[in-house]
């Protein structure tokens, strides 16, 4: 629900994208997959290693370590998602013949900087300015490579040597390698990727274990990650341990790495039957009888806890031989299941299954593990998707996984305002463009009713850049996706899996075909339940390559690329529209945008003239200024192989079979600042870096939630130089019909026609006042908005996204500043210097303002406003509850400020 909050409506009466959302809190699963970290008394215990880290960066490889020099001993680290036992990998006889000194216990470390986990080295800054800067604008000019070093202390009581005890990250990015008390443990190349190593053979019980960890990003080592003069789609990969590093001990007994697998059948409202699969490893030295038990519970989403128990699995026994896994499997029945469901037409439910050995006569508990899971049925076809029967339209965009100011490391609160903002616009689909993402992120995702395309790699065996993931393809790919697949495939929201974008395996044909078909054969071995896609920008429907997937996705190509007169000068391929092609090619498959538009805007900034055309390429006389840096926010412009929102909606439209799309994207992004290199973040977002929404949203909006009552103008009616000139009007809606006003002078009625998706106004003469727009459906009045020419700035005006925050270090609030006139209006052209305070029980993360060309570091106390509003990011200290006061103030302007709580 919208906010009909003073503020927002007075906001959104001028035409800008400050909102303010309804806030209620989502309990997030603090409790990842088998972590249940409330519970460790039952036999396992996980604790997440944030705090304590010792980190070193440097440029230049100084330690001489590669990943080729050390790979027999990373490789084995595969071998538990590698079927075929001839194709695993044999840890070497003999230890390294090499000297590493940051892995001895011995080194000391007191010098390096003290971090917290999650942590992106390269987020701070500085920037690098220039043409010829080591990382340029396609990775967001950060310093993200180089070679990083952790080293932390890990203490393990007398008692847990006859445990099992693991170090589990979820992402570090990348080329991992870890040793223990000098002892090389082993690693994961893939930086996205979540992996699990054994401590057990190297700890010293009962004493302090010094832990190391390298990471490389060597340049060109992905397609986020290339200099300057390679500029071109690239995006910003962040460096370090950027999600959370949790240590495991449990029985030498337990259940394995991502040891359950929950499906459902015979889904109805009156009852389900649950399969459960359950494999037990034995690393102990002598054999195991071992008793299963699986009782299912109520998850309550709004407290995070386990609600009343509604059913149980039959108890099973197995035995587990030394060094063994064996699996288990069971099934029963819930009676009137509450369905998950995607938001707006359903709700999400959700169930927690808590599996226990046990082993003697006692019956005695020695492993719990939990595994949150939904029931519900998806019905993928060419008529689109069905969730529990009923048509679900896919009003999905593409999230990359860096969460603007924070850079890549991952923050719960962060990810959840992402998607409290998305929900709002009416997005109800998610595409993890293009890896793996944070195991918590799928946990909210969950939680909040959307579905997903969970998607694993950018290139396969051939490049998109020297040193991307093909290096690594043949040795990786199968436990890279297996494990992928192990770890998210209970997560009610995935409906499909993506094992790729736009690899150049499209343009080979068989060989690319028989690639592709190992992938999807991997992964329907290890979830026959999903259907499995790629995206394409090139294979065409009479080629091989999409006969692989179960469902057609396509990039640009569905509502086409260059196809019309605006482009038609660019170099390039121009396709025509396929989407009505590919649906005759293969009738029996659900149909999707997997990227659409690209469509490109700076928010709240007009840039004239504005072309008559619904969608149009860049340059500096067509909604670009390559000086400023800036794109048009008349939300008509994109990328050279783009559509604008206009022409995408016009493209699918005709076709009742497009299941929908996911727009590319959501939010803008670090890096590819695609048309300006020397930009720092990307202009495609519906939603600005700093989450403040751009007109875009609006358009959206009245798409994808056609029944809410709104009318939003565009631009801003301040324009003291454009006396006199053209100044087109647009208002986005889902009326039918509108008659706009300036001075109370109507400018007549227009209606909205087939295909069309805007009202706009194109020979308005500036004059200052107020622009009026009444609309109408079905002939009656549907909504109405007023923008004002406004006065100078006088004052700062700041509004928290949460009036108290968690004293956990983690929970943050989002400060909006608005920078307004005399009589509390927004200054749409105001760029001020703002210097911000944060006093009390609270610390300052970081400021932006969504200005794609601010170079100015993201930590910085002192930002400039753009277009109007800026944004501060606040954290509470650990363990200090108390007032946090948030004060900006800037030169000629009344001082804002804004107290929240920590509790
Ligand atoms: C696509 C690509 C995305 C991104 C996008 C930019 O071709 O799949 O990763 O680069 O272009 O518009």
């Amino acid at each position: 629900m919208l906010a009909q909050s003073g503020l927002e409506n007075a906001a959104r009466l001028l035409g800008l994208g400050f909102l303010v959302l309804n806030h209620s809190p989502i309990v997030v699963a603090r409790v990842v997959e088998g972590r249940n970290l409330e519970t460790p008394t039952n036999g396992r215990q996980v604790i997440k290693l944030d705090t304590d880290w010792r980190f070193w960066h440097s440029f230049e490889n100084l330690d001489g370590i590669t990943y080729d020099q050390l790979k027999a001993y990373i490789l084995p680290c595969a071998n538990d998602f590698i079927t075929n036992p001839s194709d695993h990998y044999q840890r070497p006889s003999s230890e390294p013949n090499i000297t590493v000194q940051y892995a001895d216990k011995k080194f000391d470390d007191s010098n390096w900087e003290t971090v917290k986990v999650p942590h992106d080295w390269a987020i701070k800054g500085p920037f690098y300015v220039g043409a010829d800067a080591p990382v340029g604008g396609g990775m967001g000019r950060l310093p993200v490579q180089g070679v990083g070093w952790y080293r932390r202390k890990i203490t393990v009581e007398q008692g847990d040597t006859d445990k099992a005890i693991y170090l589990d990250i979820d992402g570090a990015m990348s080329y991992a390698i870890v040793w223990l008390n000098g002892k090389l443990l082993g690693g994961w190349p893939y930086g996205y990727n979540s992996f699990r190593l054994d401590l057990t053979p190297y700890l010293l019980a009962g004493k302090d274990n010094q832990l190391a960890i390298r990471l490389d990003n060597p340049m060109q080592s992905s397609r986020w990650n290339i200099p300057t003069n390679m500029f071109q789609c690239t995006q910003y990969p962040g460096g370090g341990l950027y999600r959370n590093v949790w240590l495991t001990k449990v029985d030498k007994t337990h259940v394995g790495q991502s040891g359950t697998y929950i499906t459902t059948e015979e889904v109805s409202s009156s009852s389900a039957t649950l399969n459960l699969a359950v494999s037990v490893d034995n690393k102990a030295n002598f054999k195991r009888d071992i008793h299963i038990s699986t009782d299912v519970f109520k998850l309550n989403l709004e407290t995070g806890k386990t609600g009343p128990k509604i059913a149980s699995f039959p108890r099973a026994s197995v035995s587990v031989l030394p060094g063994q896994s064996v699996d288990s499997s069971s099934s029963t029945i819930v009676q009137n299941p509450q369905l998950w469901g995607v938001w707006t037409s359903q709700q999400p439910s959700m169930y927690i299954a808590i599996t226990k050995l046990h082993v003697g006569a006692d019956d005695q508990v020695i492993d719990t593990y939990e595994t949150r899971f939904g029931i519900r049925t998806f019905d993928p076809s060419s008529k689109g998707l069905l969730v529990n029967g009923e048509h679900v339209r896919i009003q999905g965009v593409n999230q990359h996984h860096d969460l603007g100011a924070l850079g890549a490391a991952f923050n719960v609160r962060a990810a959840e305002r992402q998607l409290e903002i998305l929900r709002d616009l009416g997005v109800n689909a998610i595409r993890t463009s293009h890896n793996p993402p944070a195991p918590e992120l799928l946990d909210l995702l969950d939680q909040m009713g959307f579905l997903v395309m969970d998607e694993i790699f950018d290139s396969w065996e051939i490049q998109k850049n020297p040193n991307d993931f093909h290096l690594i393809f043949p040795e990786w790919h199968e436990a890279d996706l297996r494990s992928f697949i192990r770890r998210d495939r209970n997560h009610p929201s995935i409906y499909s899996w993506s094992v790729g974008n736009e690899v150049g395996e499209q343009f080979t044909e068989a060989d690319g075909t028989a690639v592709a078909q190992g992938l999807v054969d991997i992964v329907h071995e290890t979830d026959p339940t999903r259907p499995v896609t790629a995206s394409m920008n090139y294979a065409k429907p009479n080629m091989t390559f999409p006969t692989a997937f179960d469902i057609i996705s396509l990039n640009y190509q569905g509502e086409g690329i260059r196809d019309t007169p605006p482009y038609s000068h660019l170099p390039g391929i121009t396709t025509p529209p396929l989407y009505s092609a590919f649906h005759s090619a293969f009738p029996e498959k659900l149909i999707e945008g997997s990227e659409t538009a690209s469509a490109l805007s700076s928010r709240g900034t007009y840039i004239f003239p504005v072309t008559g055309e619904i969608s149009a390429p860049i340059n500096d006389t067509s909604g670009g200024n390559s000086t400023t840096m800036q794109v048009s926010a008349y939300e008509l412009y994109t990328a050279n192989f783009g559509s604008s929102a206009d022409k995408t909606f016009a493209g699918q439209d005709p076709y009742s079979f497009v299941a929908g799309e996911y727009v590319w994207t959501g939010f803008d992004y670090l890096g590819e600042p695609t048309p300006y290199d020397a930009a720092r973040s990307s202009y495609s977002g519906i939603v600005d870096l700093a989450g403040f929404p751009k007109d875009r949203y609006y358009l959206y909006q009245s798409r994808w939630r056609p029944d809410l009552r709104t009318a939003h103008i565009l631009p801003h009616w301040t324009w003291p130089d454009r006396l006199g000139k053209v100044t087109p009007v647009h208002v986005f809606s889902s009326a039918d019909k509108a008659e706009l006003f300036l001075n109370g002078k109507s400018q007549g009625y227009l209606a909205r026609e087939k295909y069309s998706y805007r009202f706009r106004w194109d020979n308005i003469v500036y004059a200052p006042g107020e622009v009026h727009v009444v609309t109408y459906k079905n002939g009656k009045v549907w909504a109405k908005a007023t923008v004002e020419t406004v006065g100078n700035a006088t004052s700062l005006r700041l509004t928290a996204d949460q009036s108290s925050i968690s004293a956990d270090g983690e929970d943050l609030a989002y400060i909006t500043v608005e920078v307004i006139d005399s009589k509390g209006r927004v200054v749409p052209h105001a760029s001020n210097n703002i210097t911000f305070d944060v006093a009390g029980a609270g610390e300052l993360v970081a400021t932006d303002n969504g200005d794609p060309a601010d170079l100015t570091v993201f930590p910085s106390k002192q930002r400039k406003a753009y277009s109007g509003l800026a944004l501060a990011i606040v954290r509470a200290k650990t363990g200090e509850p108390g007032p946090i006061t948030i004060t900006a103030s800037g030169a000629n302007l009344k001082t804002g400020r804004v107290v929240i709580k920590a509790l």
